[in-house]
Formats: C-alpha cells, sequence, structure tokens
C-alpha cells in the first residue's frame, strides 16, 4: 500500500520519464519541448489522483502508472497553450520561461499536440489492464480532455474575456476546464482497478472528483490574486490584466475560500459514506485544496 507521497511521487517521475520519447531524426526541438514542459515541475497531482483512486478500489498503484502518465500529459499539453500568446499570454511557468518562449511557438504548439497524442498511446500500450478497462479509460480521459472538458473549458474562459458571467456559468466553465480532467483522473484509477463503472463507489468516486476538480480552480483564482509570481511560479494578477471570470472577482476572496473549503468537506463526506477514504486521497483532497502555490 502506498502511503507516502514522496515516494510515490519518484514512482510518477520516472515512469514520466520513461514514456517521454527522447530522440528523434525529424523532430528533435519538438521532442525538447515535450520534455522541457513535462519534466519541469508541477504539483502532479492528477497522476497521483489515478494511483490513489486504483488503490482505493483494490488495485495495485503500478498497474495505473501509464494512465496517470497519461493524465500529466494531457495536464502538461493543456498549459503549454494555456500560456500562449493566443490564449493566456504568460511568459513564466513552474518558475521558468514558459514552453514557447523557450522553444518558439511553433514548437510549443507541436509539443502540445504531440503530448495528447503520447497520452491515448500511454494507455493503449498499459500492461496489466484489461481491454475493456482500456477502451472505458480512453473513453473518459478523450471526453475530459476534449470539447465537453478541458478544451471546450479553454474556449468559453476565452470567450467570456471581458463579460461577467453568472455564477452558475461560471460553475459551468470551471467543471469543464479544470475539473473534468480531474473528475476522470479518480474515475480512471478506479478503473485501473477493475471496478464497476455502474457501481455506487464508482459513482461517488466521480461526484468527489468533481468537487475537488472545482475547488481546485477556485483556489487557483484565489491564488492569482493573493500569491506573489515568484511562490506561484507563474505570473500573479494574470486573471486581473485579462479581465477573466473567477471566483474572486465574482464573490470576493472570502467567500470563495468559504467555497473552496464547502466543496472539499462535501467531497470528504462522499470518500466517508462510501468507504473510501484511504490516507492518500484524504491528504491529496487536503493538498488539492489547501495549498501556496
Ligand atoms: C494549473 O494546474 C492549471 C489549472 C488547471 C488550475 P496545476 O496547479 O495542477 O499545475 P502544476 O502542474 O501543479 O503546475
Ligand atoms: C487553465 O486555467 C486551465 C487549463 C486547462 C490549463 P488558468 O489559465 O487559470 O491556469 P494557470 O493559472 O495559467 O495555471
Ligand atoms: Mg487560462
Ligand atoms: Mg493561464
Ligand atoms: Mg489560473
Amino acid at each position: 500500500m502506498l502511503s507516502d507521497l514522496a515516494y510515490l511521487q519518484l514512482q510518477l517521475e520516472a515512469s514520466l520519464q520513461q514514456h517521454l520519447p527522447t530522440s528523434s531524426q525529424i523532430a528533435q526541438p519538438m521532442l525538447d519541448a515535450m520534455s522541457y514542459a513535462v519534466m519541469g515541475g508541477g504539483k502532479r497531482l492528477r497522476p497521483m489522483l489515478v494511483c490513489a483512486s486504483c488503490e482505493a478500489f483494490g488495485g495495485d498503484y503500478k498497474a495505473a502508472l501509464p494512465a496517470s502518465c497519461a493524465f500529466e500529459f494531457i495536464h502538461a499539453y493543456s498549459l503549454i497553450h494555456d500560456d500562449l500568446p493566443a490564449m493566456d499570454d504568460d511568459e513564466l511557468r513552474h518558475g521558468r520561461p514558459s514552453t514557447h518562449v523557450a522553444f518558439g511557438e511553433a514548437n510549443a504548439i507541436l509539443a502540445g499536440d504531440s503530448l495528447h497524442s503520447l497520452a491515448f498511446q500511454s494507455i493503449s500500450e498499459a500492461a496489466n489492464i484489461s481491454p475493456t478497462s482500456k477502451l472505458a479509460i480512453i473513453s473518459l480521459l478523450s471526453k475530459a480532455a476534449g470539447w465537453p472538458g478541458m478544451s471546450g473549458g479553454q474556449c468559453l474562459d476565452i470567450e467570456a474575456e471581458g463579460k461577467v458571467l453568472s455564477l452558475e456559468e461560471l460553475e459551468i466553465l470551471h467543471a469543464a476546464k479544470t475539473g473534468a480532467l480531474i473528475r476522470s483522473s479518480l474515475e480512471v484509477g478506479a478503473l485501473c482497478a477493475e471496478a464497476d463503472s455502474n457501481s455506487a463507489a464508482f459513482k461517488a468516486i466521480g461526484e468527489f472528483g468533481a468537487k475537488i476538480g472545482l475547488a481546485f480552480q477556485v483556489v487557483d483564482d484565489i491564488l492569482d490574486v493573493t500569491q506573489t509570481s515568484e511562490i506561484l511560479g507563474k505570473p500573479a494578477g494574470s486573471d486581473e490584466a485579462l479581465s477573466k471570470n473567477t471566483f474572486p472577482r465574482l464573490m470576493g476572496l472570502k467567500e470563495s475560500k468559504k467555497k473552496a473549503e464547502d466543496l472539499l468537506q462535501e467531497a470528504l463526506a462522499l470518500l466517508e459514506q462510501h468507504k473510501l477514504k484511504t490516507p492518500l486521497l484524504y491528504t491529496l483532497a487536503n493538498r488539492a485544496i489547501n495549498r501556496t502555490f
């Protein structure tokens, strides 16, 4: 059983490195940009959630490592594209130049494209997961990353710049751009343990993920206002500069913090009810909300 997050992180770093291509006769600059974006830091929350959920459903986290990497590849690609001049136009990520600043826009865009497909390659080639579960995982991840999920949410985020969304609309935005990947990381972890996707526990882990996912973006919005760029490793105040729709803008800092804390408590209660409250899931849920960067 996993109990040590530092150990899990080491395993994840090694697995990410193993899944990344290192040399290509035709596309070396793009490969270098891919490695730069993936191996340059990050909290690794989504892959950790995949492994933790797999264990909560009685599986061996090692079987979940390829799917965990897939989530980090999609996440890293989403950040490369999010920072591009055409999107948030941010030049700092993980305390160093964003991928497009370090490698040029074309190679950054292409690195994102290739990380997207590498994610699905990693799942399709995973050992120790049944073909049926692999198909279900691919279906879940494609929806979470694509138009009904992350990239759809990013579209809404950009379209809504300078406008004022209602609270309901903002929740839909955040649930798509950030919540969908976090929610599906938990569902996919359960599938890596060959869980029954029709079970009450599977439904509960999805709802837990949706709450943590929404709260995670609420906290990201809060930190954009309250932290420095040095601590965040990305430009503070970016949301304000782009007139983004955020929770602090809509309901103020105090109410936003309460919203995140309420979602965390609701999420933890779901784990408790369904006997899924493992130390690792509990710690990760707390870490996702009570953080400084
Ligand atoms: C940042 O995500 C983008 C959002 C979806 C809020 P993370 O805060 O998980 O990014 P890293 O990988 O840990 O830097
Ligand atoms: C981005 O949200 C969410 C993604 C899907 C990448 P943000 O634009 O707020 O993320 P940061 O603050 O740049 O990390
Ligand atoms: Mg953005
Ligand atoms: Mg951004
Ligand atoms: Mg942000």
